[in-house]
């Protein structure tokens, strides 16, 4: 038996059936492109005859494309197989996909055509695109609905006709891997047989999330092809995850006697190309590809990372073209902490190391994930080396009764230094558009309140203010005998606590 397993790739014909999607020929180009790249065996490209848009797609990706087989879809019509024959004419490697349906329902419902009209009409179909190419393949539709000696007196029948792949739909997602497999060892043995030229192969649906385990099950059956898309997309509920069969393999030879030519640390990049391309996101704990499929979070799983990948990690995230994450949250203790501090090349002393950890942990309790950003500006506070906070160098305000205020603002940190210039309807509004402008950030003000300190001509005032960037509200509070340098010193307070939350905590404006 040949023990190379042929993975078959359909995110451009069957994934791209799934509703909402329409990829321009220049998309599919893209992806073919990447797809070659990733080394599948065969890239379904289309349905020719489907749209003048596939068609076009399909001939493109025959011509442009090198190294994988390029195919097209076609039912058993003759106008279906002279169009894909059409299309791949410029291929270097081709073949026609051809199927027609065989359960009772499709045959009655959709056809409208009796048992041995379909069977005459794939003898048909399978030996018109014999004329045109070697690499005939036959599915016939719904299988795991349809009555199995059917199947391979369909599948038989193809055969004679000249077709080298015999493949075995699960249409709708309905088959579980035990009956999978005995389907799929009946037609093995009564179609197959011991004619090595015929690969017989499998094509899952998802609709029971079945897909990948019903293809995986086939191998022990016989099957040597597997047919599936990129992030599972398809019909539906999709497709069996063309990158999902490649990692099963290459992470259990133990398991499957089987070899496959996959580079797999192209799966990443194909995978961010097809959810780009096509508008469909990967769900986050997406096998393989999903952006926590290698994130540990928990402390435990962290520590344990941190010491030996492999103690929660059964595949390199380097081997697909991802990288490991340590996400630092509530659940981070101070290993994965430390860690992440000697990545940034802080170090600190045991006490500010356990003031900073304290202050992460009661932040990553509101907040859930800390980001780097967050973590230095955590470790500068608790440190002292650096209070993020601006301070007020200089202010000039000027409006009379018939002017319109204008406020210049200067303020400084570490040396740096920010200038802001604003109009405002008022002197102290002024202030606060030029200090919003300067830090960026979109506050309201929600409460503002000037009260005097002591009394007399030069009494000092005490401004309180309450501002609300997004759903947090932030006090500040400034001291002055003038009462707009005040309330900019107020302003200046509560500006600086929201711009210490935004970096730790993330922007909720
Ligand atoms: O799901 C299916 O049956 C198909 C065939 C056309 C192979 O996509
Ligand atoms: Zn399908």
């Amino acid at each position: 038996m040949d023990d190379k397993l042929i993975i078959f790739d359909t995110t451009l014909r069957d994934g791209e059936q799934a509703p909402g999607i329409a990829l321009s020929p220049d998309d599919k180009v893209a992806i073919a492109t990447q797809l070659a790249k990733l080394k599948v065996d065969v890239i379904e490209a289309g349905f020719a005859a489907s749209s003048p848009g596939d068609f076009e797609s399909v001939s493109r990706i025959a011509a442009e494309i090198h190294g994988p087989v390029i195919a097209s879809l076609a039912r058993t019509h003759p106008d279906d197989i002279d169009r894909a024959a059409d299309a791949l004419k410029r291929a270097d490697r081709k073949r026609i996909h051809v199927f027609t349906s065989t359960s009772p329902i499709h045959m009655e419902q959709m056809l409208r055509m009796s048992p041995s009209e379909v069977l005459a009409s794939a003898k048909e179909g399978v030996a018109r695109a014999k004329r045109y190419v070697d690499d005939v393949e036959f599915s016939p539709q719904d299988a795991t609905r349809s009555d199995p000696d059917f199947i391979v007196e369909i599948c038989n029948a193809a055969v004679e006709a000249g077709a080298t792949t015999i493949n075995i739909p699960d249409t709708v997602g309905y088959a579980m891997p035990d009956d999978f497999v005995e389907l799929l060892t009946k037609v093995f043995t009564d179609v197959r047989g011991g004619n090595d030229d015929i690969i017989i192969s499998t094509h899952c649906h998802n609709d029971l999330g079945m897909a990948v385990a019903n293809s995986l099950s086939a191998i022990a059956a016989g099957a040597r092809q597997i047919e599936g898309a990129i992030n599972g997309i398809g019909e539906r509920a999709g497709n069996t995850s063309t990158e999902e069969v490649i990692m099963a393999i290459t992470t259990r030879p133990d398991h499957f006697d089987v070899e496959i030519g996959a580079d797999t640390t192209e799966i990443f990049e194909t995978s961010r190309l097809v959810s780009s391309l096509t508008g469909y996101p990967i769900q986050y704990n997406k096998a393989v590809v999903g952006r926590n499929a290698f994130a540990h979070e928990s402390g435990i799983h962290q520590h344990g990372v941190l010491r030996n990948r492999e103690t929660y990690e059964i595949m390199d995230p380097l081997a697909v073209g991802q990288k490991s994450v340590i996400v630092l949250g509530k659940h981070s203790g101070r290993a994965a902490f430390a860690d992440a501090l000697a990545k940034l090349g802080i170090s600190l002393s045991d006490d500010e190391f356990t003031r900073s950890f304290g202050r992460f942990k009661e932040l990553a309790d509101r907040k859930g994930e800390i980001t780097e950003e967050g973590l230095r500006a955590i470790v500068a506070v608790e440190t002292g080396t650096d209070t993020g906070d601006w301070t007020l160098t200089s202010i000039h305000v000027s409006g009379g009764s018939n002017e319109t205020p204008v406020a210049s603002i200067a303020l400084e940190r570490n040396g740096e230094s920010l200038t802001s210039t604003a109009e405002g309807d008022g002197m102290v509004n002024a202030t606060f558009v030029a200090l919003q402008d300067a830090y960026a950030i979109p506050a309201t003000l929600a409460d503002y309140r000037v009260s005097p300190l002591t009394s007399g001509a030069d009494a000092m005032a005490n401004v309180n203010v309450i501002i609300m960037v997004g759903s947090s509200t932030y006090a500040g509070q400034g001291v002055s005998t003038d009462v707009v340098e005040g309330s900019a010193r107020a302003m200046i307070s509560a500006l600086n606590k929201a711009a210490f939350a935004i970096a730790t905590e993330g922007d909720d404006s």
